[in-house]
């Protein structure tokens, strides 16, 4: 089907097309009609007319079949009122549609580099934005029919490996594995650490492991091995837990690149890239200076021959360009890297392993901030555990379920508190503009009242409910929507309104632009549902209204799951 949006616009460009060819108008829900168009001016401008005969020009131009009423407004605005036919024929093929009218893209090839831990340190709060924010990324380019490439870009290799090892050796293999399968990675870094940074023996053994490491000692490289696979293990167990879709394959490390990055040197240094600073080598890609204006270098080998993030980016945005054939690379990654990604990219271009053909984006994020809005620390002062976190929702949904009457048995309840508490978080982080901060407020996040996950839920759940109250199973066979009710064409609008929600949320990668839609469609299901009674309303008004009911379910469902967040049937 050809969403309503899809449709007015279409007839649009034709109309401004006929008038000047490549003309661009513009079209946006609004309370004044339904939709209102925006371009005539420009239009005007480059007709060298006055809007209001331009608009009078596009009018004679536009297909007016759907549309019951056109208002010129203002300096030429169109607003477009839809008859009632033309949205009961959305509202039918809606009903018929399992995509409810989001139309499938291009079969492309889409890289997300998501979550990206680092190997024995624990996951902390700019993880969670990351491995939250890119799953719902990566869960709408799936729905738009993309081939989805995770990428989980570990810190799974440098330096600190060195001391790591010797930490691991010093506590015995078994006790080391003990504690990082416990998640006690902060613990274990720590302590590797203050030895570090105590024991001058401790430092130089370290050093040596590290050297060991590069040059691929059997040994020292299966150590390294125990240690990563145990932090991946314990990350996974954080995924499973935040129902997150990164999968142990999808781990492709830091350490993934390092036989590609001798290469990358060479080429770069044959591209004439390539300038000696300081004793490293460095790129200075154009146009990137510092506070004193001067020119800023990329190090892609340190002084010390070892070989820094940037290299293993740079290796790794030709590795997805070149074997992965990406036609889109997103780096879900945090503000403060932005002019990392920005020379990563720059270097890539004037290499030539960056085509412009292909959309490179770093998905930047702010902060999470605690009550004080500061950085988000526990109270004594550490980074908060993602796990920790998680739980402390699923106890305060539990108790908020305890407080509820219901049909539910207890594992049921479990299961549900669950699906609650990752709903409040996730629904916190997707809810905001990713580019600026929030603070992490528990009590806000897991409230059923406002604009939360576990609102959005209940919502659902409700509708269920009336359909349970039917009993048997309700099939709409033929539906006409008339729309009598102020609020059931309010709502109507809604429902038609979900592809281009889904269209804004991947065309600017902000999430938050489907999750204030859903919230938006749950409040005017509210205001229907204050006025319009269903299951007492006379038929045909009754299966019209249960109609509008079940689209409702499906379109807060299906954009719940595009965000990563259940939609139980019974709360
Ligand atoms: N591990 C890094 C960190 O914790 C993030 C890696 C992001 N991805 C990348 N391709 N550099 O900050």
């Amino acid at each position: 089907m050809t969403s309503t949006y899809d449709a007015l616009l279409g007839r649009l460009v034709r109309a401004f097309d006929a008038l000047l060819p490549g003309a661009d108008p513009a079209l946006r829900p609004s309370e004044r009609g339904d939709y209102q168009a925006n371009g005539v001016m420009a239009l005007a401008k480059a007709r060298g007319e006055n809007p209001r005969a331009t608009a009078a020009a596009v009018l004679e131009n536009l297909d007016l079949s759907g549309i019951a009423q056109v208002e010129v407004a203002g300096p030429g605005f169109l607003n477009l009122t839809l008859t009632t036919a033309f949205l009961h024929d959305q509202l039918g093929a809606l009903l018929a549609d399992e995509r409810l009218g989001v139309p499938r893209g291009g079969a492309r090839t889409t890289v997300i580099d998501y979550s990206a831990p680092n190997v024995a340190k624990e996951m902390h709060v700019g993880h969670l934005r990351s491995t939250v924010i890119g799953d719902a990324l990566a869960r709408l380019h799936r729905f738009r029919g993309d081939t989805v490439v995770a990428r989980n870009h570990v810190g799974d290799w440098g330096t600190p490996f060195g001391m790591l090892i010797e930490h691991l050796l010093d506590l015995g293999e078994e006790e080391a594995v003990a504690s990082l399968s416990i998640g006690d990675l902060d613990g274990f870094y720590r302590d590797a650490r203050v030895k570090f940074d105590a024991d001058d023996a401790f430092k130089e053994r370290s050093r040596a492991r590290v050297v060991a490491l590069q040059s691929g000692d059997p040994e020292t490289r299966r150590l390294w091995r125990v240690l990563v696979d145990e932090s991946v293990a314990y990350f996974a167990e954080v995924y499973r837990a935040l129902d997150v879709t990164l999968r142990p394959v999808d781990v492709v490390g830091e350490s993934y690149y390092n036989p590609m990055l001798e290469d990358v040197v060479r080429d770069l240094d044959a591209a004439g890239l390539l300038v000696e600073s300081g004793g490293a080598l460095c790129v200075f890609p154009a146009g990137f200076t510092n506070r004193e204006g001067e020119p800023l270098p990329l190090i892609v080998q340190k002084r010390d021959e070892g070989f820094g993030y940037a290299a293993s980016d740079l290796a790794a945005v030709r590795d997805r360009v070149g074997n992965l054939h990406a036609d889109e690379i997103l780096y879900v990654v945090g503000a403060p890297q932005g002019q990392h990604f920005e020379m990563v990219f720059a270097v890539a271009r004037a290499a030539g392993w960056l085509p412009d053909t292909v959309r490179c984006e770093h998905v930047a994020f702010g902060n999470v901030l605690g009550p004080d809005r500061k950085m988000f620390k526990t109270r004594s002062g550490e980074t908060v555990k993602l796990i920790d976190l998680l739980a402390e929702a699923t106890q305060r949904a539990s108790a908020a379920l305890a407080t509820r009457a219901s049909t539910l048995d207890d594992d049921e309840r479990r299961v549900l508190a669950t699906q609650i508490a990752r709903a409040a978080i996730k629904y916190a982080d997707l809810s905001t503009d990713r580019q600026r901060d929030y603070v992490f407020d528990l009590d806000r996040m897991i409230a059923f009242e406002g604009d939360t996950g576990p609102y959005l839920q209940y919502a659902h759940a409700r509708l269920r409910s009336i359909f349970r109250r039917l009993g048997a199973s309700w099939d709409p066979g033929t539906v006409t929507f008339v729309l009598a009710d102020a609020a059931e064409r309010h709502l109507a609008l809604g429902l038609v309104a979900f592809p281009e929600a889904v269209a804004a949320a991947l065309s600017s990668l902000q999430p938050h632009r489907l999750s204030g839609y859903l919230f938006d469609l749950a409040q005017r299901f509210t205001a229907f549902y204050e006025s319009c009674p269903v299951l007492t309303a006379p038929e045909p008004t009754r299966t019209e209204r249960l109609a509008l009911c079940e689209l409702t379910a499906r379109t807060l469902a299906l954009g719940l799951s595009l965000l990563g967040i259940d939609a139980p049937d019974q709360m």
